[in-house]
């Protein structure tokens, strides 16, 4: 997909022209992953596949959506926005709305073609692509006047409310913020944010997608939620400041391991170390040390796997693969786990040697073909008119 043939495909569906065209990028993460929900750090980036919208205002209150890619559409006539059981796509586009209308935003209707080409269950986000980018060309289309920070937060609630994800901020964050060569550092807590050049030109971000989507990512998803809030209820019985995991440091945590179940522990363990390894990170930024960087993401999976345990054996398979390769210098699972993609940092003169390899390790491993992106990191969501 692309601006040429969104709009095209637009033309063809709607009998017109497009009054706009949109671009929503997916997201990577550096490091810092199930640290947006505990108030932490994260560090991510917008990427270069994304959705692309093409879209006009109608002079009614009708939505018309058509997913190009599944050659499916959904209508609502009267503007009313309604879960829908068996159109799961729609809930993304609708359930941004809805969180709009609860807010007196009543934008009128529109005609909407998207398509994609970010992988589906790669997490890569594409649902936060969606959800923010249909806010972002309302947004346009009819000048509601939301400032970007507006569409993110609406967008988080419309998967937490609507859909019923109770994700984080991260993935809309880095899709609508995202810019051209940086990473971004959020600071999850107040939303305040900075930028920092990931422009290194040895090393190259590659993406191992394990093409694994395990069925209950979302059940378990809200599971370490809720243990990561247990912990800070017991937590706060030792000091009432605690409010966040991100208020607690390793060394408390260490002082009162005994008064936390097992589990609990490990969760509270891993983000904890995590929101410090963020830190660490952009430091190592800074010094352009990349070794470091990459050190501390190897570290990160080891937690994910073992303390915070949303891995699985193709993810643990692809990282420990690339952990044997000297052109390696960090890997680990990205986003919220259960199957994926993994992230690795490659030194860029290797990076063909590193896919060719790793795809015939997980062939023989898996009898499966692994599918690998090289990615850039791009500007946040976009028009492309013009
Ligand atoms: C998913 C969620 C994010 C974040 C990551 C884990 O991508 O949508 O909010 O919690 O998992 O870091």
């Amino acid at each position: 997909m692309d601006k040429i043939s969104i709009q095209q495909c637009f033309q063809e569906y709607f009998g017109r022209a497009p009054e706009i065209l949109v671009r929503a990028p997916g997201r990577i993460n550096l490091i810092g992953e199930h640290t947006d929900y505990n108030a932490g750090y994260v560090l991510p980036g917008a990427i270069d596949k994304a959705i692309w919208f093409a879209a006009s205002k109608r002079t009614d209150q009708a939505l018309h959506f058509y997913a190009a890619d599944l050659e499916e559409s959904f209508t609502s006539e009267n503007g009313e926005v309604i879960f829908q059981r068996e159109k799961t796509w729609a809930n993304y586009l609708l359930g941004a709305i809805s969180e709009a209308n609860k807010d007196g935003i009543h934008p009128g209707g529109i005609n909407v073609v998207f398509g994609s080409d970010i992988p589906l269950g790669a997490g890569l986000s594409s649902s936060a692509a969606l959800e923010s980018g249909v806010l972002f060309l309302l947004n346009e289309l009819y000048q509601l006047g939301l400032s970007r920070m507006d569409i993110v937060k609406l967008a988080q609630r419309g998967e937490n409310e609507f859909v019923g994800m109770k994700c984080g901020i991260m993935d809309m964050f880095a899709s609508v913020m995202g810019k051209e060569n940086h990473v971004v550092r959020l600071d999850c807590r107040n939303l305040q944010y900075d930028y920092f050049p990931f422009d290194a030109p040895e090393v190259s971000l590659v993406l191992c997608d394990s093409g694994v989507k395990h069925a209950l990512v979302d059940s378990e998803y809200n599971t370490r939620r809720a243990e990561c809030e247990e912990g800070v209820r017991i937590l706060q019985t030792l000091d009432a400041g605690i409010q966040r995991l991100r208020d607690v440091s390793p060394e408390f945590l260490a002082l009162h391991t005994s008064v936390l179940p097992p589990v609990v522990y490990q969760r509270c363990k891993y983000v904890v170390e995590e929101i410090h390894r963020v830190k660490q990170a952009c430091e190592a930024l800074v010094r352009h040390d990349m070794a470091t960087l990459g050190k501390l993401m190897f570290e990160t999976h080891s937690g994910l796997q073992r303390d915070y345990q949303v891995s699985c054996p193709e993810m643990d398979f692809l990282v420990e693969e690339a952990r044997k390769n000297s052109s390696v210098l960090g890997a680990r699972m990205m986003g919220g786990g259960f199957g994926g993609c993994t992230i690795n940092l490659v030194k860029k003169e290797a990076v063909p040697d590193f896919i060719a390899h790793m795809q015939e390790a997980y062939q023989e491993n898996y009898q499966r073909k692994l599918k690998t992106y090289p990615v850039q990191l791009t500007n946040g969501t976009e028009v492309l008119n013009g």
